[in-house]
């Protein structure tokens, strides 16, 4: 009998899938934890289990509880670690450029001054991110000198500290679409298209999703990347361009409702099955 706690912040889709997934399964017993709910003391978790599977909807919860339960010797899928170098834009782009990975130029700014003198670098139009976000939320596609000056100063004055830290990626000319890859431990075991007029193509606004077949090119990049940040339960963005095929994120927690039957594949089984295996 396996123990598996699961964190959670809040059922949605993906979460009742993996629940649904993980109770059918004959040899596992689910303890459900909520990260709004419990405390945490550093010594002494809230309950013994064999594997923590993290799907907390925040990226601090998750870590930190995440790095709670892997201090007291508990298995956490994702590892924090991994956590960590997703979960922050920074991070995933400084490991993808030392590994030598195709992704988008990004230069770090932090101060107004800066910021600017970094956008007309880059040049226009370039894209502004806060490091840690996700949904396509907060994210600007800069046009042009006047609007870097007025999302600079918003950011800088309207934005809390995150916003602070500047973070200035090269705009992707793709195809009206991006791809997104689903990776479990090393290996991608599945890919969506997502479509959009707009050019934040997220599923969460608006993008629509259609099957990606699993090429060697991005078999092969995912690989990369997946080992790069440490494997795990991973879905890669992807940006296709005349220039080839680049990284552009990774996400930690991912979400998949939209892309098991377009894909034909069991993504929560695929993940369940994983997440027993780092059981101890
Ligand atoms: N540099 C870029 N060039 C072109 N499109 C981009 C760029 N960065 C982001 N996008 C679009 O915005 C979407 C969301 O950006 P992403 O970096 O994945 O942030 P999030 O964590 O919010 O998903 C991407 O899937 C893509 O469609
Ligand atoms: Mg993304």
């Amino acid at each position: 009998m396996k123990r598996i706690g699961f964190l959670y912040t809040r059922l949605r889709v993906e979460e009742k899938l993996l629940l649904d997934e993980l109770k059918s399964r004959p040899d596992v017993e689910v303890v459900t934890i909520s990260d709004d709910d419990n405390f945490f003391e550093l010594n002494k978790l809230p309950a013994q289990v064999d594997v923590l599977f993290e799907r907390s909807v925040s990226y601090s919860r998750g870590l930190y509880i995440s790095r709670i339960f892997s201090a007291n010797g508990v298995p956490v899928v994702n590892d924090p670690l991994v956590a960590e170098r997703c979960g922050d834009k920074y991070v995933t782009s400084q490991l993808l450029v030392n590994a030598n990975i195709a992704t988008p130029r990004v230069l770090m700014a932090f101060s107004e001054e800066s910021a600017l003198a970094a956008c007309d670098t880059m040049g226009y139009p370039c894209v502004l991110k806060p490091v840690v976000g996700s949904w396509g939320r907060l994210l600007a596609k800069v046009e042009n000198r006047a609007s870097a000056e007025a999302i600079i100063e918003h950011k800088a004055v309207l934005g809390g500290v995150n916003h602070s830290i500047f973070y200035i990626q090269e705009f992707i000319d793709k195809p009206g679409r991006d791809i997104r890859a689903f990776v479990v431990g090393e290996e991608p075991i599945a890919a969506i298209y997502r479509t959009s007029e707009n050019w934040i193509t997220n599923t969460a606004r608006g993008g629509v999703a259609t099957n990606c077949p699993l090429t060697d090119e991005i078999k092969d990049l995912c690989r990369r990347t997946a080992k790069t940040v440490g494997g795990g339960l991973l879905a890669i963005d992807l940006f296709e361009s005349a220039n080839g095929m680049s990284v552009n994120e990774v996400n930690h927690t991912m979400e998949f409702r939209n892309s098991i039957t377009t894909t034909g594949v069991n993504i929560p089984a695929k993940m369940v099955d994983y997440a027993i295996s780092k059981a101890s």
